[in-house]
């Protein structure tokens, strides 16, 4: 393996390239990414009509001792569904309550993590003609351990109308499976809604549930595509995620059901937390629209402007000085400078749909024109034809077998050098080469992705999908990171990703294999400056996809600097078996591992083994 590091042949990577696709997919944000514990936190799931769907909230108590039903009777225009609970039994007179009291409960996502020592901020909405004495409380599954209460007491004249509640409760206990629960001995009416539960240990205090935000962190992305995918599109429009009834004050959200995925969300995790996150990882956003196109409806293309201003307004949202219409939405949201929004991608695998064409072109000419920097990113794919219509980028989907994805490594090679970037921003090996997440998807997408960085002058961004998995919820699989209500852990996919985390903005050097199992092996080079030691590093990857060692001279020619034995690294990601997976019970079971390189140099012999991704990181 040659590696030309002269300065002549070096080429800059974007500094983009590598980034993460965050899609409402596998309840990756509602009861994912974002902390709320609640489900169904406005009782609205299912829609604005009643009898409205409280699932997944319970009720404590026969219906002797208790009577519960929804009206439209709640302060929220936008959401008007409230929780009527009727106690029936109280602590004396003829139906004595039972000793715990009655009253309901929810169980959040799959159960509630709630750990010793954390503090649960709890706010609610309560109205009532009667005086309240409401148990407030985290409790074990069943309820028979109470991790943490308080009461809420209010005379009949504070809670006439509609007031808000607030409530800190700290955990005297540790139960993975938890629930809340609001319940009294004591007769009365009453009515809830808008109830929401958070850790307030955050990522950054933003909402974001510490330990998965961290795990997007450290794979370093450069950008972050969001909220969708299908998820953008809807089954029918009018399921479609429309920003702008995720913003504001998370009471007034309506919530809506995404039905390509089937599943409710409140839309805490609106358009504006999506831009923090961007902004908390410090990424560029890349803010998917719905172009007026869903799966099954579309909008005419003589129709489309009121779309289009609703698009406009999100950029404006975004980055208008908080004077105008929309940015002063935003300052009022706790975020006065504006948000650093340059990518827009107009729809999600819309290309070849009947309006989209005309459709594109309204939103394209109308965002160019009040936002010339903005680079515009079109679903149709620009790699093997030229587009028809003007773009900056263009999008390119690839999920397909371990074989077909490590040989589209060449994909690009052919790529006409001029016109709009590529784009690549969906790909992973799926079906049985990938199981829940295999080796030997992980090594397959290696490969690609080292195409992608050899052809980077054409290729500008490139993420995984899909990121996150809820294993109670599996919608969609492999996923790059899989959690439930208290743990995590990366697939090999997610590990993979790791070995590209240098390459945005790094240079890239040219290589040559000259090998009997070449067809087998694909290999980069490139040199970066780390920014915790401020050392420069070449960084030398090689994918085996085959099942048979090989061994390889490594000759490095024109670097401008010696190579350090001391602070060179090996990294290697491999496993016993090539369908092994990560799993709750073996969450390090492929994962890199890294040792130190003694015989680091511009000649080294190299051992590299089957279906394994290799790093030889040389210290300058
Ligand atoms: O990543 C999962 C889905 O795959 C996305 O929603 C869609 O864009 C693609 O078809």
């Amino acid at each position: 393996l040659s590696v030309d590091a002269s300065l002549e042949s070096a080429r800059e990577i974007p500094a983009t390239l590598f980034g993460i696709f965050f899609e409402e997919i596998n309840h990756a944000g509602a009861g994912g990414l974002w902390a709320e514990l609640v489900s169904n936190r406005g009782f609205e799931a299912g829609g604005t009509n009643t009898p409205s769907n409280i699932n997944p909230w319970s009720i404590i108590g026969n219906e002797s001792f208790i009577y519960v039903s929804t009206d439209k009777t709640s302060c929220f225009e936008r959401n008007k569904v409230a929780l009527r609970m009727e106690v029936l039994c109280d602590s004396s007179g003829s139906i004595i309550c039972p000793p715990d009291g009655v009253g309901i409960y929810n169980p959040g996502y799959w159960g509630m993590n709630i750990e010793q020592g954390k503090t649960y901020k709890v706010i609610l909405h309560v109205r009532s003609s009667d005086s309240v004495n409401i148990s407030v409380s985290l409790t074990s599954s069943d309820g028979s351990q109470k991790l943490a209460s308080t009461n809420m007491l209010a005379n009949a004249s504070d809670v006439s109308n509609w007031t808000k509640m607030e409530f800190l409760l700290q955990s005297e206990g540790t139960n993975r499976s938890s629930r809340f629960q609001l319940t009294t001995t004591n007769k009365c009416v009453i009515w809830f809604d808008q109830v929401s539960v958070m850790p307030l240990d955050t990522y950054m205090g933003h909402g974001f549930r510490k330990e998965l935000a961290s795990m997007l962190e450290d794979l370093s992305p450069r950008f972050m595509r969001f909220p969708g995918g299908t998820f953008v599109e809807g089954i029918w429009l009018r399921n479609a995620f429309r920003w702008k009834a995720t913003i504001g004050p998370w009471e007034e959200r309506p919530g809506h059901f995404g039905d390509v995925w089937q599943y409710w969300t409140d839309d805490g995790l609106g358009y504006f937390e999506l831009l923090q996150l961007a902004e908390d990882l410090g990424v560029s956003p890349v803010w998917v629209i719905n172009c007026g196109i869903s799966r099954n409806d579309e909008v005419e293309t003589a129709d489309i402007l009121p779309f289009v201003q609703e698009i406009l307004d999100s950029i404006e949202f975004a980055r208008g000085s908080s004077n105008s219409t929309w940015g002063s939405a935003r300052a009022a949201m706790g975020h006065p400078e504006p948000f650093q929004l340059n990518y827009v991608a107009i729809g999600n695998e819309d290309c070849g749909l009947k309006y989209y064409r005309g459709n594109y072109l309204k939103f394209y000419y109308a965002i160019k024109a009040a936002y010339p920097d903005i680079k515009i990113i079109s679903n149709c794919d620009g790699s093997s034809t030229k587009l028809d219509h003007p773009a900056d980028l263009y999008d390119f989907h690839i999920y397909t077998s371990a074989s077909n994805m490590f040989s589209t490594n060449r994909k690009f090679d052919d790529t006409s050098r001029t016109g709009p970037k590529a784009f690549v921003s969906e790909y992973a090996v799926t079906g049985s080469d990938a199981g829940r997440g295999s080796l030997l998807a992980a090594v397959a997408e290696a490969g690609f992705l080292i195409g992608l960085e050899r052809n980077s002058d054409v290729v500008e961004m490139a993420s995984y999908a899909p990121l996150f998995v809820n294993a109670n919820d599996r919608r969609w699989n492999p996923d790059a990171i899989v959690f439930n209500s208290w743990q995590q852990y990366g697939t090999p996919s997610y590990w993979m990703q790791h070995f590209f985390k240098e390459s945005s903005g790094a240079t890239y050097h040219p290589t040559t294999i000259k090998a009997n199992a070449s067809n087998s092996l694909v290999a980069s080079a490139i040199t970066w400056q780390s920014l915790e030691d401020e050392n420069s590093y070449l960084k030398i990857k090689i994918v085996n996809f085959g099942n048979a060692t090989v061994n390889l001279n490594i000759c490095v020619t024109g670097l401008q600097n010696a190579v350090n034995s001391v602070g060179s690294t090996k990294t290697i990601l491999t496993s016993t078996n090539l369908m092994d997976e990560n799993s709750f019970t073996e969450p390090k079971k492929v994962v890199p591992v890294q040792t130190s390189l003694s015989n680091a140099g511009t000649q080294m012999v190299v051992a590299i083994s089957p279906h394994s991704i290799t790093s030889f990181d040389l210290s300058l």
